[in-house]
């Protein structure tokens, strides 16, 4: 499937659907503390995702069972909410949403720390965020997409943290996944040159230690191979010929 530019009517259409759902996620970063369940979790970004008149586009999403992916320390991305998982002081939580408004969707993911965390924890959030802005830095038509990827991969690579290979950041619009993929570490080729008008979803997920990730029985939980904690940051973007639009913040 070729990559789609989006009109100006589509653009403010996926602007509006980002901005929804980075309201999701305000509440929700007000909401998650110790003592809450990770169903819980995905129980208030339900409601918060439908109370704007929206759908949560992860549910059901090839069989996945919930609205939210809530993905708990060494838990990298899509764990599966659950009423006996208590949040506890001192974990980190990755939240991953996403929503369709008149059939636009949006995507994005941040990790939380619940109370007191540990320093490493602190910093691996802190870079695992820094190396998102390192790599859209070159999100800007006339680049190349992979310039992103090297970016976030010079970014990461310093500190010796283990980048995620087997999942990557996509193109989005009217689907949850388009092309192109974009990986989160360096690459040979130059990959599509971007142009204005395309949106794409770039998320690092970089763990602690090692790079190597296990999936759980569930068929969903990609955990990290080591039993490091793992860090998640994701947003939707507009790519523009100047500074590329970050359509999720909050
Ligand atoms: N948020 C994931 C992504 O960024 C998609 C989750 S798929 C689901 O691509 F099935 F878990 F919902
Ligand atoms: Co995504």
């Amino acid at each position: 499937m070729a990559i789609t530019i989006k009109s100006q009517k589509e653009i403010e259409l996926m602007r509006e659907s980002c901005r929804l759902l980075a309201d999701v996620f305000q509440n929700l970063e007000n909401e998650v503390k110790p003592g809450m369940s990770t169903m819980e979790v995905n129980i208030l970004g339900d409601k918060l995702i439908r109370a704007h008149g929206c759908i949560p586009n992860f549910l059901h999403y090839e069989g996945y069972p919930a609205s939210i992916c809530v993905s708990v320390n060494d838990e990298i991305v899509h764990g599966i909410p659950k009423k006996n998982h208590i949040l506890k002081e001192g974990d980190i939580v990755s939240l991953d949403a996403g929503l369709i408004y008149k059939g636009y969707h949006s995507d994005m993911a941040r990790t939380f720390g619940i109370g007191e965390i540990s320093e490493d924890a602190r910093l691996l959030i802190e870079r695992t965020k820094q190396s998102f802005f390192d790599g859209i830095k070159f999100a800007k038509e006339g680049n190349h997409l992979f310039d992103i990827s090297n970016a976030i991969d010079a970014s990461i690579s310093r500190y010796g943290y283990g980048i995620v290979k087997e999942l990557v950041g996509h193109g989005i619009g009217t689907h949850l996944h388009e092309d192109p993929q974009i990986p989160n570490f360096a690459q040979k080729k130059k990959g599509p040159r971007l142009q204005a008008g395309m949106t794409i979803a770039v998320e690092p997920m970089i763990n602690l230690g090692g790079a190597d990730v296990e999936w759980l029985d569930d068929d969903w939980t990609v955990v990290t191979a080591d039993g490091s904690i793992s860090a998640h940051y994701e947003n939707t973007i507009l790519i523009t010929d100047g500074e590329p639009e970050i359509l999720t913040l909050y």
